[in-house]
């Protein structure tokens, strides 16, 4: 029998690729997004349904699981892959954005799992793949609620990861390093307030650091192909590196002090 997957987030970047990929490996796909209508593109692809889906939206993401089951009749995998990054001095950022990076990127997420989790526990069986990020792992500068983000992805989905092994379920961490998406772009939201200027300069060598190495970064297949290994391989392994240049090996090689002296050379140079 064909599977299933449902993706958050599918309408570019990471969780558009993985769609495809699902689709072109012969998986139904249920691709969710904020904007269906702008999806043209996808809405030819057979086997892969477009539905709406905000994660900060409990009623959609009930809805989009209902469809889901309704029209392919089962859940094998489901992917969180909406997020996006909030970065900037953490001074500059108001509460509404604070509590938005963390309503999207975590609570977001929480509430898909808490949606799906019934249902995967009922039939002994199920993936979960939580895109989080090399964030994840090592904060960068300026990034400490992206950061903040993803460290709480990653302490929840290692936790739940325990939790659920007894009833077939997996949980999966994907870490991705720079990808070329919208990440840097459209979706980037930076904090910035009017009279705040003593950060400027250091954030300035961030934000030069960070987007030219989007630029020069592969684009989302390489993480679709890490998701698909991750829901196919069979394996209770959690956790999937995916262009991360060595950083969280280099990270774990050496006292935190020499890390991050090296750490700063790097990123504000
Ligand atoms: N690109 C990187 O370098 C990188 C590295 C590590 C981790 N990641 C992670 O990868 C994931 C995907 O990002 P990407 O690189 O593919 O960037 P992207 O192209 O900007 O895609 C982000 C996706 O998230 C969706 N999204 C944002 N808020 C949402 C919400 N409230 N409800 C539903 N969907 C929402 C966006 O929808 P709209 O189209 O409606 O805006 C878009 O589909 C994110 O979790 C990100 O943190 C990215």
């Amino acid at each position: 029998m064909e599977k299933v997957v449902f993706i958050t987030g599918a309408s570019t970047g990471i969780g558009k690729e993985t769609a495809k990929l699902f689709q072109a490996k012969n998986w139904k796909v249920a691709a969710t997004m904020r904007s269906p209508e702008k999806a043209e593109d996808m809405k030819k692809i057979v086997d892969l349904r477009l539905m709406r889906l905000d994660v900060t939206e409990p009623e959609s993401i009930r809805s989009a699981i209902a469809e889901t089951l309704e029209h392919f009749g089962r859940i094998d995998a489901v992917v969180n892959n909406a997020g996006y990054g909030l970065i900037g001095p953490f001074e500059a950022a108001s509460e509404e954005q604070v509590r938005r990076q963390f309503e999207t990127n975590v609570f977001g997420l929480m509430a898909v799992c808490r949606e799906v989790i019934p249902i995967f526990r009922k039939q002994k069986r199920g993936v979960i793949v939580n895109v989080s990020s090399i964030s994840g792992l090592t904060a960068l500068p300026f990034s400490s609620l992206y950061a903040a983000s993803k460290f709480a992805v990653e302490g929840f989905s290692e936790s739940l990861a325990y939790e659920l092994e007894p009833f077939g379920i997996r949980i999966k961490l994907i870490e991705p390093g720079p990808i070329k998406t919208d990440f840097y772009s459209r979706s980037e939201e930076i904090a910035r307030s009017e009279n705040l200027h003593v950060y400027d300069e250091r954030f300035e060598k961030l934000l030069e650091f960070m987007n030219k190495g989007g630029e020069a970064a592969p684009d989302g297949g390489i993480v679709a192909e890490a998701i698909w290994n991750a829901v196919t391989d069979g394996s209770k392994k959690l956790r999937y590196g995916v262009n991360t240049k060595g950083l969280p090996a280099l990270k774990r090689s050496m006292p935190e002090s020499v890390f991050r002296a090296l750490a700063k050379k790097i990123f504000l140079k």
